[in-house]
This record gives C-alpha cells, sequence and structure tokens, in this order.
C-alpha cells in the first residue's frame, strides 16, 4: 500500500502528517512513502530526513494523489489556488483520506458531497471517540493539549504586569488571577501551564468530574451553579445547558471575572456550537489590560465579542481569538498528530489492509464517506438528510 503526504495548503498551517519518525515506522510496516517535497519545513522536519526514513520526495503533488492509495492530511480539503484546482478533485475513487475533516460544519458540506461524489473513503480524525481504547489514535485531545499550554503563554506576553508573585526592593506585587472556563483537556492542560508560571489559578466547569481534575492541579473551583444532571449527559460528556441555567451561569461568571487578569476560554458541548459565557456587557465590567483568550473560536467562541482568527483590545480588554493555536508550536504539534496518525493507520489499515469494521464505534463514529454515500451521523443531520 502506498501512503501520500502533502504539504499542508490551507494559509499559516506549519504542521505536517508525519515525521521522519512515523515515516520509518510505515516503511518497516511495508508501506511505501511519497512525500511532498519541503511539507515538513513549517515544522523544522527536512526532506532529507524524510528521505533517509525511506520516503520518496516528490516536487508534483498531483502524482502523489494520483499513485496513493491512503492520503495523510492534518487539515480538511482545501482548494489549490497554485494549482488551481480542489484537494479533493486531485482524489480518486476508493483512495482513503485520513485528516481533521469537521465534516458536520456546514462550510465543510460541498466538500463532503464531493469526496462521497468522488468515491474516497475519508475518515475524520474529529469523529475519533474519548474512549481509553482509542486514547492512542486522539489528535484532537494531542492538539487541544497544545493549544492549553500555547493559548495562556499567548496570554502571558499580551499581560500588561507579572504573572508569579514578585518580590522586590521597591516592593510586593501579588500574583496575576487566571480563571479558566470548561476544563477538558486543553483547560486542565491551561491551569497546569497558568499554575507553572506561578497565577492563582480558578476553574469552573459544569462536570464534578472536570472540577475534581481542576482541584487537583491546585485550582480554586468556583461554582456554576448547574445542577450536576443538567450538566452531564451520555458517556459523561457536557450537556447543552437550558437558557435559564445558562444565564444564571453567565451571572457567577459575571462576578467572577471582574477580579481576573486571565480569562481562558474553552467551554465545549461535543458535535455543538460553544455556549455564550461571556457577553460584551460582561467585558465591560472586566478590569483594563486583562486578557480573555477564546479557543472555542472555531465552534463559534465563548464571548460574544471574540475576533474570529485575530487579537483585539475591546473595552480595555485583550480579546485573543486566534485560531489553530497547535500550528504555533508546530515541531511539538506535529510530533503529536503524526504519533496519532500513525496509530490510526495500524487501526484501519492493519496490515496493509483495509478494515471498516461498522460494529466498531472507533470505525463507525469517524467514517465519513464511503461507496459514494456520507455516512457520518452528525453530518447527516446538520445536511438534513439523516
Ligand atoms: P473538551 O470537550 O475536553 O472540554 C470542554 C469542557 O467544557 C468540558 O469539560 C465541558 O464539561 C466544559 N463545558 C461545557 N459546557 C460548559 C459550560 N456551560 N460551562 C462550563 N464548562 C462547560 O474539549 P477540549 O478538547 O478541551 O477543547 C476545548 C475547546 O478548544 C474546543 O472548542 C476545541 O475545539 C478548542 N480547540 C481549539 C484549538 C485552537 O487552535 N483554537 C485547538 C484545540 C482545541
Amino acid at each position: 500500500m502506498i501512503i501520500g503526504i502533502p504539504k499542508e495548503i490551507m494559509s499559516g498551517e506549519h504542521r505536517v502528517s508525519a515525521t521522519p519518525d512515523t515515516v520509518r515506522k510505515f516503511v518497516q510496516d511495508g508501506f511505501r512513502v511519497l512525500f511532498e517535497a519541503e511539507a515538513g519545513e513549517g515544522a523544522l522536519y527536512h526532506d532529507e530526513d524524510y528521505k533517509a526514513a525511506g520516503a520518496e520526495i516528490r516536487t508534483d503533488v498531483k502524482s502523489i494523489y494520483n499513485d496513493a492509495d491512503l492520503i495523510l492530511k492534518v487539515k480538511e480539503p482545501l482548494f489549490n489556488s497554485v494549482l488551481n484546482i480542489h484537494e479533493v478533485d486531485m482524489m480518486k475513487e476508493g483512495q482513503v483520506l485520513i485528516t481533521f475533516i469537521h465534516p458536520a460544519s456546514p462550510v465543510n458540506h460541498d466538500m463532503v458531497r464531493n469526496l462521497a461524489k468522488r468515491g474516497v473513503i475519508s475518515i475524520t480524525l474529529d469523529g475519533i471517540p474519548r474512549i481509553s481504547r482509542a486514547q492512542q489514535l486522539d489528535a484532537l485531545t494531542s492538539m487541544s493539549t497544545c493549544a492549553g499550554y500555547k493559548g495562556i503563554i499567548m496570554a502571558a506576553d499580551d499581560m500588561v504586569k507579572f504573572i508569579p508573585p514578585i518580590f522586590s526592593a521597591v516592593g510586593s506585587m501579588p500574583p496575576a488571577k487566571a480563571l479558566i472556563i470548561g476544563v477538558g483537556v486543553a483547560g486542565l492542560q491551561a491551569l497546569a501551564t497558568a499554575r507553572r508560571l506561578g497565577a492563582t489559578t480558578y476553574a469552573m466547569d459544569i462536570r464534578p468530574a472536570a472540577r475534581e481534575q481542576a482541584t487537583s492541579l491546585g485550582a480554586k473551583v468556583i461554582e456554576t451553579s448547574v445542577p450536576d444532571e443538567l450538566g452531564v449527559g451520555e458517556g459523561g460528556y457536557a450537556k447543552h445547558l437550558p437558557n435559564e441555567w445558562l444565564l444564571k451561569e453567565r451571572e457567577v461568571i459575571r462576578e467572577a471575572i471582574k477580579d481576573m487578569d486571565i480569562v481562558f476560554l474553552s467551554a465545549l458541548v461535543p458535535g455543538k456550537i460553544a455556549p455564550v459565557l461571556i457577553t460584551e456587557d460582561m467585558v465591560k465590567g472586566m478590569k483594563r489590560g486583562s486578557c480573555i483568550v477564546d479557543i472555542s473560536i472555531d465552534q463559534g467562541g465563548n464571548c460574544e465579542i471574540t475576533p474570529p482568527g485575530k487579537k483585539e483590545i475591546k473595552h480595555g480588554v485583550i480579546l485573543n481569538g486566534i485560531k489553530n493555536i497547535p500550528g504555533m508550536i508546530p515541531q511539538a504539534s506535529t510530533y503529536m498528530f503524526s504519533e496519532n496518525m500513525y496509530q490510526m493507520v495500524k487501526y484501519f489499515v492493519p496490515g496493509g489492509k483495509l478494515n471498516l469494521d461498522m460494529t466498531d464505534q472507533v470505525v463507525s463514529s469517524a467514517l465519513v464517506t464511503n461507496n459514494g454515500e456520507i455516512l457520518h451521523v452528525g453530518t447527516k443531520e446538520a445536511m438534513g438528510i439523516a
């Protein structure tokens, strides 16, 4: 079986779907690997190392799409404006694609329909369930770890004061206060990072298990006032709150953020748009010079005035809505992503043979298109064809 690794074409995307190490493992497992020249440069992985690992370096990406059985990418297929062709239109019937497709998102619906039409077998990384046996496949968790860490580092960089307590000859300064709302994977890493930098940390979450984990990381938990039975749904995931409880939670947050220097927003209910937990009016009540980092921006944002994809100062508060945060630590995120991808290939293509057992939850929730059909339940729902 032939694996193709194209260079990512999304603007500002520095990651790539394989490191020289994972290429070496693929080759040892019996795969042939076609690697687009300079695809790893953005993450500081170089062609000569891929070549030494056994990859064939190609400059013509069309030939990679043409010859490979399995395409591994980081981001969803996009229009390649240099070649004037969509990446899906370079793919062929029966070819397997593994990447983050975000298939339920309306902006991707046409692309997903086209994947089905071309007969591509597409598998999305954001469909991998968070169950223990799929942990090694879970690129979403890896990327959330990166976003939690780097998001706090960005806030630290924007701060107008120290984060740790400082004792100097002219007086002492207290530590900064950081509140993390939504302490899932990203939020817990944000908490740990803020604490390592010396901040006093606070956490809010509607799931008791998340609050417990935050406490064990040394954070003070601020109760949301939401009853646990309303916050936790099937499989232990968070639930979409009824409006009256969302409004009550906002009132708690309104008071809490008045005193914070950093507010890190990472609250999400799987498969839904992000709950709006902070309104513009609430931002007005915050201290001037405080920072909001809203990493849920891809799902609409937890703060109603977060600027998508950029940083802006509004009402004296620095609002950061930068997307693709893992791409800002490309070497580490590429390392994690590529290891997850290697496990994905082992899982879905054991011994070089595609295995799509639809009775397996991992397969059924990650498979997007096969045999010309759209199979992904959330996508069908979002398209109104369920
Ligand atoms: P997760 O599902 O592990 O955590 C989300 C947490 O939010 C859960 O603990 C949940 O209980 C909590 N939550 C849900 N509703 C809440 C509410 N009303 N109040 C308080 N807490 C609530 O998700 P993960 O992986 O940590 O991702 C968090 C966000 O970060 C997502 O929006 C994800 O897309 C985003 N992300 C952004 C990246 C970027 O580059 N901007 C990269 C990776 C993740």
